[in-house]
């Protein structure tokens, strides 16, 4: 992206930056446009400032790419900025360079900055990443980035936003974020030095990173999708996979039914997608395949031997009538 130092402010990790431009941006009754299913802190900030989280498709069977006509259909009046998370938490769907355009173009039409959120750029498994604030022509981009993922330096809370384009309302927004730095005086200088080395330093651990999460990627995938009940799209990026769980409305009234039930018959701990989005995430739960492949398996057996279990008692309740 061709930017300055000048056009980049540090922060105590993304959720600092998410906090501060959601701050800067909404009033009471302005609406955010952000995917649905996404990281929740986008929603919670909304709320906080009194503003009305508004989430645009992806879909499932499209490796949950955005779903642009409904992204379109949903831009009103009220709406302040376009959210793209890319690659997408909980998901891990990454977004190609044509997506990304048509979200910027409907950005354009409207006079709308786009917050792009990229975290895990350099956690892809097939797709290249593409940066949304270098296909940006003349939509402001606010590019939020940080430390925690690639250089696992999460609880060292570091991170970035960047600011692309011109215009007052760019200006205005940058503004707004300033007089909150301000108030916080900075982000921690030594861990600055440190994310600082972090980038100077080799880079080549990255590609070890990936290929061990795209082993366990592609494990927790064919495990997923071999039990019964259970189906899950192939994540991109990130290192989250998103797997429907068919029977949330019959056996289980929702998916934090299912999670709390998983949690306390086996031990194992997922999180419910309603908590991601109400609507797009619902029925879901996010599995996190961090940890090496002999734990997953351990956990995927649990998962397994508790779905065989439910269905066995499915299936007697529905033979005694
Ligand atoms: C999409 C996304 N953005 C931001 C964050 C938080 O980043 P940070 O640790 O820099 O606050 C996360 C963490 O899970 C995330 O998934």
């Amino acid at each position: 992206v061709d930017i300055t130092s000048n056009n980049v402010i540090v922060t105590e990790g993304i959720s600092e930056g998410i906090e501060m431009v959601l701050a800067a941006l909404v009033e009471k009754g302005d609406e955010i446009l952000f995917p649905g299913p996404t990281y929740p802190p986008y929603i919670s900030y909304t709320k906080f400032f009194e503003g009305t989280p508004v989430s645009y498709e992806t879909i499932e069977d499209e490796g949950w790419a955005p779903n642009i006509d409904d992204l379109r259909s949903k831009i009103s009046p009220k709406t302040r900025a376009i959210v793209i998370t890319n690659p997408n938490n909980p998901t891990g769907s990454v977004y190609n360079g044509k997506m990304i355009k048509e979200m910027l173009d409907i950005a354009g039409e409207h006079d709308l900055p786009v917050l792009s959120d990229e975290i895990y750029d350099q956690l892809t498994y097939e797709k290249e990443f593409v940066s949304t604030a270098n296909l940006s022509k003349d939509v402001p981009v606010v590019g939020l980035n940080g430390f925690s993922k690639v250089y696992q330096m999460t609880g060292w809370r570091l991170g970035y936003m960047y600011f692309k384009g011109e215009g007052k309302q760019l200006d205005d927004l940058r503004m707004g974020v300033e007089k909150q730095c301000r108030i916080r005086l900075c982000a921690n200088t030594p861990v600055q030095i440190a994310g600082a080395a972090a980038l100077d330093g080799p880079q080549d651990f990255v590609k070890g990173i990936v290929d061990r999460l795209r082993e366990r990627r592609d494990y927790s995938w064919e495990r997923l999708n071999e039990i019964e009940g259970i189906s899950a799209t192939k994540p991109e990026g990130a290192f989250y996979i998103f797997p429907k769980i068919h029977d949330i409305g019959t056996r289980w009234k929702t998916d934090m039914e299912f999670v709390v039930e998983l949690l306390k018959e086996t031990g194992v701990l997922i999180v419910n997608g309603s908590g991601f989005d109400p609507v797009y995430g619902k029925d879901h739960a996010r599995i996190v395949f961090l940890p090496p492949c002999e734990e997953l398996e351990e956990a995927f057996n649990c998962l397994e031997q508790f779905m065989k279990k439910k269905q066995k008692t499915g299936h007697s309740h529905v033979g005694h009538g």
